[in-house]
């Protein structure tokens, strides 16, 4: 059977993951999470405090950024690929409503985007993936045979974030995490560097008012179409 290129795209929390692994996990594909990288250069540049709350030194991170390696190992358990920085697993680290409130600004230097889109098109090159992020319909595989734009109202997004958040324990207000959802959508489409926008021949999926089910069903057609 064929293997093709699945990439995932939208706004914050829309639930491009939780499709993304379910697909991964039908199809027998890699997944790739794409921000999970992106939160691992951030938590990485906390550790070495470039930044927080009151300065980011852009520079300082630029330089650094051959003493970062990102790698995934899929975990049993988990079903799915945790992420790694420098050997560490970071998986449960870059969750944070903290990680979130910079990875935006981190995400917006091209520097460290041309970095991880070299590493993302090697994990991909061999098809057979699902990734999602902001830019992988547009400018890491815009050859993609299937892309999906995930839209979803910023309500029942912060909502879903806001859960998860709670769940393990975290101690946030559903206020500042709907902030936080408004203000990453907000810099991410409008960065210089591959803003977040819908690739021309995605196709778009409201999941607002859609149950987990009958979402997948409405992907795996989408897919199907394909082979
Ligand atoms: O997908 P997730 O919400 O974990 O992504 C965290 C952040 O990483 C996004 O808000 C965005 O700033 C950045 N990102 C990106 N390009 C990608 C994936 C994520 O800029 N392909």
């Amino acid at each position: 059977l064929k293997k093709i290129t699945i990439a995932i795209d939208g706004f914050s929390s829309t639930g491009k993951s939780t499709v993304a692994k379910q697909l991964a996990k039908h199809l027998g594909y890699i997944y790739v999470d794409t921000g999970a990288m992106y939160r691992a250069v951030t938590l990485f540049a906390m550790q070495q405090g470039f930044i927080d709350k009151d300065h980011f030194n852009v520079d300082k991170l630029i330089a650094a950024l051959d003493n970062i390696t990102i790698s995934f190992k899929f975990n049993e358990t988990a079903g799915f690929a945790e992420v790694y920085l420098n050997g560490v697993n970071i998986e449960k680290e870059i969750r944070t409503l903290e990680v979130s409130q910079f990875v935006s600004q981190v995400a917006a230097v091209s520097e460290v985007r041309s970095q991880l889109v070299k590493q993302q098109q090697q994990m991909g090159k061999d098809k057979g993936v699902v990734m999602d992020g902001r830019d992988i319909g547009t400018v890491v595989f815009p050859d993609a045979e299937l892309k999906l734009f995930m839209i979803a109202s910023a309500d029942k997004r912060a909502q879903r974030r806001f859960d998860e958040l709670i769940n393990r324990g975290d101690k946030v207000s559903f206020e500042e995490v709907l902030k936080n959802v408004e203000d990453r959508d907000y810099v991410d489409s409008h960065r210089e560097d591959s803003p977040l926008r819908k690739a021309d021949d995605a196709i778009e999926i409201d999941n607002s008012d859609l149950d987990l089910e009958s979402q997948f069903k409405k992907v795996l057609e989408l897919v199907n179409t394909k082979f």
